[in-house]
């Protein structure tokens, strides 16, 4: 077969995100149609204190490692309505009213931004790419970590900024009951903490009726010694993508930007 004749494939559609978390503020190039990384991903530690200037000038020392030119998304752990950051549970309190678009943006020299919560990146990623790729109907995707982060997803489309980890469960904050970082401090076997975890479930699969959570956050990578354990009616599956998810779905929310 000539060069001509050959079936060349079509060109990857390439995005990028970054992923800002406690300790690293993490990027890389994401190959959209697979949800693959291209090539490694870049870390930098998060700047301490981790004030909206300091944050954004290491995002942009990621975007710049790598040369990107183009749309990117970025990930905050709190609510970010219209650019704006809403909430800091567990960052600092001077994010709140931040124009976190501009901020990044005008570190970048005006390189369009598009800035989502945390968890709902990654519930993005792992419903097109991970753990929900087969499931048709609706997702919620809870990340365990410092406080617990949700995402509703329903055939690709998001609604954004569910705060399900500050939902009141029998007279306490989701997330002050069944974070994984409540099972460190208080030392809890996995068994002690599903039934945190439990309860927690249960009062979101009453509300809202999901088909399929996926269970986030570095403590899904032991999912095997606690998901069993869980006692509500809807399934648990690990999440897939692991450390990915959130570049992933940075890059996805700015190519198709869903926070609007
Ligand atoms: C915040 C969420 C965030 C989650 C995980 C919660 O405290 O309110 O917006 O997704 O922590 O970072």
């Amino acid at each position: 077969m000539t060069e001509s004749q050959s079936t060349s494939a079509a060109p990857e559609r390439r995005g990028f995100g970054v992923d800002v978390g406690g300790s690293g503020v993490k990027g890389g190039i994401v190959d959209l149609d697979t949800g693959a990384l291209i090539g490694e991903r870049f870390k930098l530690p998060t700047p301490q204190p981790a004030t909206p200037q300091a944050v954004a000038d290491t995002v942009a020392a990621v975007v710049r490692e790598f040369g990107w030119e183009g749309k990117l998304g970025v990930t905050y752990p709190g609510v970010v309505t219209n650019g704006v950051v809403r909430t800091a549970a567990n960052v600092d309190k001077a994010w709140i009213g931040t124009d976190v678009v501009q901020i990044i943006s005008g570190a970048l020299d005006g390189q369009p931004v598009t800035v989502l919560n945390d968890a709902d990146a990654a519930g993005l990623a792992e419903e097109r790419f991970g753990a929900g790729k087969d499931n048709t109907g609706v997702i919620v995707l809870l990340t365990f970590g410092t406080g617990i982060g949700s995402a509703v997803i329903h055939n690709g489309i998001l609604l954004p900024n569910t705060e399900f980890g500050h939902l009141e469960v029998g007279g306490k904050e989701a997330e002050h009951r069944a974070a994984s970082s409540v099972k460190d401090r208080k030392e809890w076997t996995y068994e002690r903490w599903t039934k945190e975890v439990t309860k927690v479930l249960v009062a979101i699969e009453n509300a809202i009726w999901p088909d399929l959570f996926i269970a986030g956050g570095g403590i899904s990578r032991k999912a095997d010694k606690w998901v069993p354990l869980l006692e509500n009616r809807t399934p648990v599956v690990a999440a897939a993508l692991q450390n990915t998810a959130g570049i992933v779905g940075a890059a996805m929310a700015a190519d198709h930007d869903v926070t609007h």
